[in-house]
């Protein structure tokens, strides 16, 4: 047994389902989730139905939110082509926007320039803009990052041909920045053979030149590690029409740790990954008296059966992992003791995030 203690940390990209799928996660089920994995401040996806579009639907999501989470939230306004007019009123109530330039779950993909023009001539310089980009939609996302002269942050970054573009870009100085998840630097297209639904998200596993490749770029290029927590039921897997979307919220630290058990990365990269770089970059506030108590010498078995996420399940099942989440302290409070949530319902804070600095 050897206790380290580490910053809380930050997830930029979780989705937690409400409104509208709170049979999948909801924000009690996702924070308290987030917390058994040693995250202490995740940031909500807008992808939710109806989409976090309109003020009334993000307000009505962030009073939920401030009810319901054991560790700190802030929300995601989405970009819908049809609801673009909404920008400027939501982005005080936001920490970010997100465009999704692929398709993925839900209804929220924008195809066409002069929408994208609409997202970046209105929301407020000061705040980040998210990108789900893939392939050469990459290109369209460091286009714009050039053409307005303003921070793009790319999602779940998962080729080879991705994280080469952004490092040419951020080489040429552009405001680029991107995150990988732990799921597309531990699985492959051989375990999406495997896992059948259950490795089926957006965007896909990768080749293992791809895994090599994230791997390659994680101490330079790869500014932090973000899990793409999607859960979703056993049934909905299961069902002929599979959405797709894996949970990570609980894995996301051990699986890091293992790494760092390995020698692959060092802790020290591990806490500007997971901790100081996605603060700086969303400009999320600091968590006084906040902290992560973690064994980095235990090894365990992961089980679906242990999981907190209401979805119940995880790709990792099965896996031996090195690092063990031991006790949690938010705002001076033991909200995780002993692997197991002692925190309250709503004792996470809601976010309002303050300007970013030009
Ligand atoms: C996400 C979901 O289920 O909401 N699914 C996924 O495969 N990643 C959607 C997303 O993150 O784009
Ligand atoms: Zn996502």
């Amino acid at each position: 047994m050897k206790i380290v203690r580490l910053p809380g940390l930050i997830d930029v990209h979780t989705h937690l389902r409400v409104p509208g799928g709170e049979h999948k996660e909801d924000f009690a089920s996702g924070s308290a989730a987030a917390l058994a994995g040693g995250i202490t401040m995740i940031l909500g996806m807008p992808n939710t139905s109806p989409p976090l579009c309109t003020p009334e639907v993000l307000l009505a999501a962030r009073q939920r939110a401030a009810q319901d989470s054991y560790c700190d939230v802030g929300l995601f306004a989405g970009a819908c082509p049809a609801l673009i007019e909404h920008l400027p009123d939501l982005a005080p109530h936001a920490a970010a926007l997100k465009i999704y330039l692929n398709d993925t779950f839900g209804q929220l993909r924008v195809e066409d320039v002069p929408t994208l023009r609409a997202c970046f001539q209105t929301w407020p310089h000061h705040k980040l803009i998210a990108m789900h980009a893939e392939k050469q939609s990459v290109a369209v996302g460091i286009g714009f990052a050039a053409a307005y002269n303003r921070p793009v942050h790319f999602c779940h970054i998962s080729r080879r041909e991705e994280i080469e573009l952004i490092a040419d870009a951020k080489a040429q100085g552009l405001p680029v920045t991107c995150e990988v998840t732990p799921h597309h630097l531990f699985l492959t297209t051989a375990d999406a053979q495997r896992l059948g639904p259950l490795g089926d998200m957006r965007p896909l596993l990768g080749t293992p030149d791809d895994v090599a490749a994230l791997w390659d770029h994680l101490s330079s290029t790869v500014d932090c590690i973000a899990t793409d927590h999607a859960p979703h039921t056993l049934a909905e897997k299961y069902s002929a029409t599979p959405p797709p979307g894996v949970a990570g919220l609980e894995t996301s630290l051990p699986l890091m740790l293992t790494a760092v058990q390995q020698g692959r990365l060092t802790l020290e990269r591990l806490i500007e990954l997971m901790h100081t770089t996605p603060r700086r970059l969303f400009n999320l506030p600091e968590q006084p008296d906040t902290w992560v108590d973690v064994d980095v010498e235990s090894t365990y078995l992961v089980k679906n059966e242990t999981m907190v996420s209401k979805c119940g399940w995880t790709p990792f099942a099965g896996w031996e992992l090195t690092g063990k989440v031991e006790k949690v302290v938010l705002r001076g409070r033991v909200v995780v003791e002993n692997g197991l949530i002692v925190g309250e319902r709503g004792g996470g804070r809601l976010l309002t995030v303050p300007p970013l600095v030009d």
